[in-house]
């Protein structure tokens, strides 16, 4: 896998829908970040809240929210909702103009704010970052819908170096049943699950992909064997630029690094220009059943 330079003057070179549906990265020298003199600095004493629930601080851009913040003065909280909400508006509409296939029927989910050092970062087994996983979210399910990150490192001085490892199609194929895909296409997990769920037990909503994208997420932290042997391929991405991934059709970890920005996009699996790539399209044809 490759890190393919999108220049912001040329870009009739590059399909950025073939580099990210091929599971490379785009990378965009630009940071999107209006710094306001002071702004880094005051960012980078920022803190997400304690408890493990806010492992970042997150931004609602439909709602204008900021959560995942520790105690602090109202003005402080302002000033982070600031950051967040100028640098996810300049996001989401370079995006969109870059991705216009994607946009139609996309949904916006949070920006975060990552003002804590990755290096030596102390997390429990499944929330750390320096393990190398594909993303899925507790509690927002995708049904299908791709996950899409746009990252910058927003740090004056240090890279934010990042490891991932070949795209799902690979490691699917190889992992996909070990982790328990033919339980979660056909039998009892599932069903148990949706009589928690219509209990109030566990969040409603999910469908059998959620499921199974929830537990890869887990198994391929757990897998000693898939984190010491897997190929991998390290990107140090410099402070000012940015970069865009499917973030669980990449495995990726984070070796090191302070001070990122980032917005999620949710893109329909139908969207993609080639929707086989899907995960979600990956996995049905290796489970031999719907999924969604
Ligand atoms: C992750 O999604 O695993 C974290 C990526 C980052 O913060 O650079
Ligand atoms: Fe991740």
């Amino acid at each position: 896998m490759r890190a393919v330079e999108l220049t912001l003057e040329r870009r009739d070179g590059v399909d950025p829908y073939a580099v990210l549906e091929s599971g490379d990265i785009l990378t965009i020298p630009k940071s999107f970040f209006e710094d306001t003199p002071g702004d880094r600095d005051f960012l980078l004493q920022v803190r997400p809240s304690r408890g493990q629930f806010h492992k970042n601080v997150a931004y609602r851009p439909g709602e204008d929210r900021v959560s995942g913040l520790g105690e602090m003065e109202p003005q402080t909280a302002a000033r982070v909702r600031s950051v967040l909400r100028n640098y996810s508006r300049n996001v989401i509409e370079f995006v969109g103009e870059l991705l216009p296939r994607y946009r139609a029927g996309w949904h916006l989910d949070y920006a975060s704010l990552r003002p804590v050092e990755e290096a030596g970062r102390e997390l429990p087994l499944t929330k750390r970052n320096d393990l190398l996983h594909t993303d899925a979210f507790p509690t927002r399910p995708t049904k299908g819908g791709l996950i899409l990150r746009f990252f910058t490192n927003v740090h004056p001085a240090k890279p934010r170096v990042w490891v991932t490892s070949d795209p799902f199609a690979i490691a699917a194929e190889r992992y996909a049943s070990d982790a328990g895909l033919d339980r979660f296409a056909r039998g009892s997990m599932y069903h148990v699950r949706q009589a928690l769920a219509a209990a109030g037990i566990l969040p409603k909503g999910r469908s059998r992909y959620d499921e199974f994208m929830l537990a890869f997420h887990d198994y391929l932290k757990k897998n000693d064997e898939y984190q010491q042997n897997c190929p991998k391929y390290r990107f140090a991405f410099s402070p000012g630029t940015s970069w865009m991934v499917f973030t669980d059709m990449v495995p990726h970890s984070v070796e090191s690094g302070q001070l990122a920005l980032e917005q999620t996009f949710i893109v329909a699996a139908q969207s993609l220009a080639n929707p086989k790539q899907a995960p979600i399209a990956i996995l049905e044809q290796l489970a031999g059943a719907p999924l969604g």
